[in-house]
């Protein structure tokens, strides 16, 4: 292997077990408490007849659920991918992998993302790649290699600004990058989705976005998962520390920013996450607006105890959008769509 491909699978490899190690949270909320759903006391629904499916992308998913991008690229990153798989399969939801990079520059790794569509053979699957790779000659053929590597249903773009300008080794040019988003939204065989990775994504760069073609946005905003904190715990150099520190809470809030997406043509997917605690958030992102929704290291945590453990987080997650639905009376995802409670 290359010290290049060495490099991105351990800095991937350190980027995990920092967040499974420390406190890697944002400190700030991703808004959900000041979000109201509508209270039916009588619901006048049968519990058991609430239907929580979505259509995305063509694909029918059992819940509005997305396993967030993480893995890949590496021998225990692969048991990650399958076992977070396999989970995407048994509960028919969404799932992303990791960024795909190390996989594009270096033949050896295919397998590590290859594993999800092993698991999940019908699942609406992401693959995912950095929007700073476009400028370090990465095109339309790179993003589809990712794309097929996976038989992926659509691409993951993620955006980091924040998490290249902290990394001492983070590419930081992120000039002209909208004319290189649409070349690969027009030369793709699949939907382009954009996505931040804990910052979200601002209104105009949203529209921007859609301009250039892509398909959907995932607004991945502060709540949760803080790449300001995971950089801080891989510096030795106390002014670089400090640095990541200061940015620790930087962002919109997930809440925030997904309200932030209400002006976008309706057929553009809306994902939700960035912090979503439970199956509750889940419901009042839907209420927003979004048509799926994401959880990133909560589902990490929960995989790194086992497939069991996953699963239970899955079913409580599921059972708590559920729960959200019956007491608004939401007999599906449309009708939640309806029952938000709107600012005077
Ligand atoms: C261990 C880990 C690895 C991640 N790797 C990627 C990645 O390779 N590509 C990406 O787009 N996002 C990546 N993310 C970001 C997540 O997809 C998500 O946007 C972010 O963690 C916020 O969600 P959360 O608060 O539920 O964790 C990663 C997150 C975690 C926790």
């Amino acid at each position: 292997m290359t010290d290049e491909v060495t490099n991105i699978s351990a800095r991937k490899d350190e980027h995990l077990q920092i967040c499974l190690e420390e406190d890697v949270s944002s400190g700030v909320s991703a808004g959900f408490d000041q979000v109201l759903l509508q209270i039916a006391t009588l619901p006048e629904l049968n519990f058991e007849s609430i239907d929580l499916s979505a259509n995305i992308f063509g694909k029918r998913l059992d819940a509005p659920i997305l396993i967030s991008s993480m893995t890949g690229g590496s021998g225990k990153t692969k048991m990650f991918n399958q076992i977070l798989a396999r989970a995407a399969n048994e509960f028919n939801i969404a799932m992303g992998v990791g960024s795909q990079r190390a996989a594009l520059v270096h033949e050896g790794l295919d397998e590590t993302f290859a594993i999800a569509r092993k698991e999940a053979p019908n699942a609406l699957l992401f693959a995912n790649i950095g929007v700073a790779q476009l400028n370090e000659g990465f095109g339309v053929v790179e993003c589809q290699r990712a794309v097929d590597m996976l038989e992926a249903d659509a691409l993951f773009i993620h955006l980091n600004a924040l998490q290249e300008a902290l990394q001492p080794e983070g590419n930081r040019d992120f000039s002209h990058l909208l004319k290189k988003i649409e070349a690969i939204t027009a030369g793709l065989q699949v939907p382009v989705v954009a996505k931040e990775v804990g910052c979200g994504i601002d209104p105009k760069t949203a529209s921007l976005l859609v301009e250039a073609g892509v398909a959907g946005i995932d607004v991945a905003g502060v709540g949760g998962t803080s790449w300001a904190a995971v950089e801080m715990y891989r510096q030795s150099d106390p002014v670089r520390k400090e640095l990541c520190e200061t940015y620790i809470g930087w962002g919109i809030p997930t809440a925030r920013a997904l309200i932030g997406l209400e002006g976008l043509p309706n057929n553009i997917l809306r994902i939700s996450s960035g912090g979503l605690s439970n199956g509750l958030d889940v419901a009042k992102s839907i209420a927003m607006g979004a048509d799926l929704a994401g959880f990133a290291l909560k589902l990490m945590i929960a995989a790194n105890q086992g497939y069991e453990t996953l699963k239970t987080t899955l079913e409580l997650i599921i059972l708590e959008l559920k729960v959200a639905m019956f007491l608004s009376s939401a007999p599906d995802l449309n009708s939640l769509r309806t029952k938000l409670v709107q600012e005077e």
